[in-house]
């Protein structure tokens, strides 16, 4: 099998096919912050009645949101498979003979319960107490939950696209977006066992499986997917992953900033702020989180770090759960210029492809170089003179 080069691992791992993904002058990415996530689910319905309300696609959540540390769905998937993977290896050195890709297939059971853990916390009450912490002081909950959206990563190391025997999944030239063509289906299943995220499912009904599509519709027409539009905690923002700090102007457009995405600068500046699920699976997931800073590091180490000590001078810190403990800092003190960025999360339908933040002014330009968004923040207070009126 060649080799790939995976710098969220800082090493090269076996996937069947050569690319270079990032030739690519646009791809696919997402952030999310999850402290803004309420679990009100609006996404997921909101995608589901958009691509999976017909018969076979009952149980098809594209999008869902999920309580973390005991909802999952599937039942346990992340677990599962991580219990399969020695330590450093990807799901692609761990494949069985005959196979591409290590995965497992999940049963209808497991496919029952998707809110299981909903609201579930880790960790006991003692009746009367009130929850305190000092995070100053690192010291955080005793008890503890948060809600983490899943979706369809548009992986740069799609698994599924690995496994399928008859090529019916494919990554589209112009942003990436992988696909499954039901045409050329088989339903032999294989994406829906390897996919580390579950994310392709099998129609019954047509003998074919689908796959969550990035809101591809949408992306042409410059729009951002409807998970990210219909929002309501403003918890998203979507771009090109690929548009690095030396890019153009957008469009040709000199009065458009050029230079980097935003969604590029929170996963990829030096101020990494935003980091990918389970990267040690090995797919190169382009949904970056931005995480809980109320929940233990070592928790967040499992489920946002390769688990590996490999790459430590690429982060922040010595290890990696001192690295994630500045990032959570990051993210519950953002800088000035990250700040900006977060006025950007739901601001507007349009994709927005280059920013600049200049004083207390974010802007935002989308791919043709309009402007799409121009927001005032840290606007100053003015305190007024005189006695405050009071009806005593
Ligand atoms: Fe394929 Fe799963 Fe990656 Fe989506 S998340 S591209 S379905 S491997
Ligand atoms: Fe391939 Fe999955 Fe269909 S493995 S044949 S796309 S069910």
């Amino acid at each position: 099998m060649p080799e790939t080069y995976n710098p969220q691992l800082g090493r090269e791992h076996s996937y069947p096919y050569e690319h270079r993904e990032e030739e690519r002058d646009w791809h696919w990415g997402m952030i999310i912050n999850i402290n803004r996530c309420i679990n009100c689910n609006t996404c997921s319905f909101a995608c589901k009645s958009t691509w999976t309300s017909g018969k076979g696609e009952e149980y098809m959540w594209w999008m869902n949101v999920e309580t973390e540390p005991y909802g999952g769905y599937p039942m346990g998937w992340d677990m599962r498979l991580l219990d399969d993977l020695e330590d450093d290896e990807t799901i692609f050195e761990a494949a069985d003979d005959g196979e591409t890709v290590k995965g497992y297939v999940a049963q209808k059971e497991e496919w029952e319960y998707p809110a299981l853990g909903d609201d579930q916390v880790h960790g006991e009450y003692p009746t009367g107490d009130v929850v305190e912490s000092d995070l100053e002081n690192d010291e955080y909950h005793d008890m503890w939950q948060f809600y983490l959206p899943r979706l369809c990563n548009h992986c740069k190391n799609p698994a599924c696209l690995a496994a399928c025997p008859r090529k019916a999944i494919y990554k589209r030239e112009e942003d990436g977006i992988v696909l499954l063509d039901q045409e050329r289906c088989r339903g032999y299943r294989k994406c829906v066992k390897s996919c580390p995220y579950h994310k392709p499912m099998y129609n019954p009904e047509t003998g074919v499986s689908e796959k969550p599509v990035g809101c591809f519709p949408r992306i042409e027409e410059g729009n951002v997917p409807r998970c990210v539009s219909s929002c309501i905690g403003k918890t998203r923002l979507h771009g090109n992953i690929n548009r690095g700090p030396d890019a153009g102007h957008p469009g040709g457009n000199k009065s458009a900033a050029a230079g980097r995405s935003p969604v590029n600068y929170l996963a990829k500046s030096d101020e990494k702020i935003a980091l990918p699920l389970y990267p040690q699976f090995g797919t190169r997931p382009q949904v970056f989180y931005m995480p809980p800073y109320h929940v233990p590091p070592e928790f967040l180490t499992q489920m946002f770090t390769p688990n590996t000590e490999d790459k430590r001078n690429e982060w922040p810190g010595s290890t990696f759960e001192e690295s994630i403990k500045i990032v959570q800092d990051r993210v519950r003190n953002p800088s000035h210029h990250t700040l900006g960025i977060l006025q950007l999360f739901g601001a507007t339908t349009r994709l927005i492809e280059t920013y600049t933040v200049k004083e207390n002014r974010v802007k935002g330009w989308d791919r043709k170089g309009n402007k799409v968004v121009d927001i005032p923040f840290e606007e100053e207070m003015e305190v007024r003179e005189g006695e405050m009126w009071t009806n005593q």
